[in-house]
């Protein structure tokens, strides 16, 4: 790894409603997760509402532990909305506010730097009701959520992001439905869309009337399109409305507030909703940083019709990559991440990016000597690495590199079956923790990184 800096940040990652479990123990409020779970047939290995995560609260200490014997710089984590304020308005639980000093307070005792997003995913049940993130008021509760989190931990956490992903949000959870809260609708998907924008600008200067001096950002799963073989004219395009989907709409519109005018043009055009943005608000409170989350690109190949997820396209059909899969099938694309982090960076020169998320799904188990050899794991991690590395020393402001993820989680619509961690959980045996053999290799990577 030489060449990089040695203060480069070498992290992992979590989110709350994967690793600290459900609302049953009556530590937290509902959240749309919870719901989706009881609607049979949505969560694929069949995982209910009331799981309890892997026991994160109930094994902070273990966790914190295993962290440092990691010898992690820094911890990037999601607070539960509805933990720490169980209806997403009025009063807030101290209980679960407390929760998230000690795991602060773990963190600093052991000289891990943490990184909070306020909002992975888990949106209290009570803000669905009310329209969930089509409703302006919920950007305005989610103002006031994120003001109180940052007057509470401001003295201790630098680093904020308001929201993971907000593409997943809007189109995963309202367009395909696959995600919560499993709504088919595309002008529900479009609403979400423009009030997340909405809500990041809202949230970051929420933040930072508390705690003027954190650095506030936005973690999106930006990605590089590609077509695979011969392309059109007609590819072409299509590729650039994709492009407009998962990377503009979202960076022009957080960190310039500006909407990419070809997009503005396909929502009134399909569904007559004009997203204007005149209302997206200040954004300048929440431009300090750059969370990319990259795990492969999105490939298609000509002789389509258009991709659903895409609405607007016309001619092209997703495709795969290269002979490698991870076991969700996702390609292998290490050079992607090199491509987008330079590409981001030539938009923005001036912004520090962080990859915020990156890794892969291997659901290797112990083996009969007692370790976990999931050696494609750790393949593909010093691809993607050495890519991040090249794109550090062609001139990118990257600071740092966090790996999703520390534990083997509740991987959202699939359940606990597919593993992302460093760290195997086995959910049969009291969430037992054994770290695989890809964690020690990335430890010794970040030990011999600051020598
Ligand atoms: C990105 C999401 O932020 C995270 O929650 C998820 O587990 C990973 N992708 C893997 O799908």
């Amino acid at each position: 790894m030489s060449g990089l800096p040695k203060d480069f940040m070498w992290g992992a990652g979590t989110s709350s409603m994967q690793i600290e479990g459900g609302h049953a123990s009556g530590d937290r409020g509902r959240c749309i997760w919870d719901d989706l779970g009881e609607v049979p047939g949505a969560i694929k290995d069949g995982t209910g509402a009331n799981h309890r995560g892997v026991e994160h609260v109930e094994m902070l200490e273990v966790d914190l532990n295993i962290m440092k014997d990691l010898s992690l710089d820094s911890y990037r984590f999601s607070i539960s909305w509805p933990r720490v304020q169980p209806t997403g308005s009025g009063a807030f639980n101290e209980k679960g506010m407390a929760f998230y000093d000690r795991l602060i307070d773990g963190l600093l005792e052991r000289n891990i730097e943490p990184n909070l997003t306020l909002y992975h995913w888990d949106l209290p049940s009570e803000l669905q009701a009310i329209g969930g993130w089509t409703n302006p008021q919920v950007v305005d509760l989610f103002g006031e959520y994120a003001a109180k989190m940052s007057s509470r931990y401001g003295d201790r956490v630098k680093y904020w992001a308001t929201m993971n992903e907000p593409w997943c949000v809007a189109w995963l959870g309202n367009l395909t439905g696959e995600h919560a809260p499993g709504i088919r609708d595309l002008p529900t998907a479009v609403r979400v869309a423009h009030q997340l924008v909405r809500a990041h600008a809202r949230g970051s200067q929420a933040i930072k009337s508390q705690s003027p001096k954190v650095l506030v950002g936005a973690v999106n799963n930006l990605t590089n399109p590609m077509l695979n073989g011969e392309a059109t004219q007609e590819n072409l395009k299509d590729l650039q409305i994709v492009d407009g989907y998962k990377n503009r709409w979202w960076m022009q519109g957080m960190y310039e507030g500006k909407y990419p005018a070809d997009l503005v043009e396909i929502f009134e055009k399909e569904t007559g909703i004009f997203c204007d943005e005149k209302e997206i608000g200040d954004v300048s409170f929440g431009r300090d940083w750059i969370g990319l989350n990259y795990y492969n690109a999105d490939v298609f190949s000509g002789g389509g019709t258009g991709v659903g997820l895409f609405p607007g396209t016309t001619s092209i059909q997703g495709a795969g990559y290269g002979t490698e899969r991870t076991d969700m099938g996702w390609s292998w694309t290490p050079d992607g991440i090199k491509t987008t982090l330079i590409e981001i960076s030539q938009k923005y020169p001036d912004i520090p990016v962080f990859v915020s998320e990156n890794g892969s799904c291997y659901n290797d188990g112990p083996s009969e000597d007692g370790k976990i050899h999931d050696a494609k794991r750790d393949e593909y991690l010093t691809l993607y690495i050495k890519s991040c590395v090249e794109a550090y020393k062609s001139g990118v402001n990257l600071k740092g590199y966090y790996l999703w993820s520390l534990l083997d989680n509740f991987e959202w619509a699939w359940g606990f079956e597919m593993r992302f961690g460093l760290v195997h959980v086995d959910f049969k045996n009291m969430m037992k923790r054994t770290p695989k053999e890809s964690a020690l290799a990335y430890r010794d990577l970040i030990r011999s990184s600051k020598d």
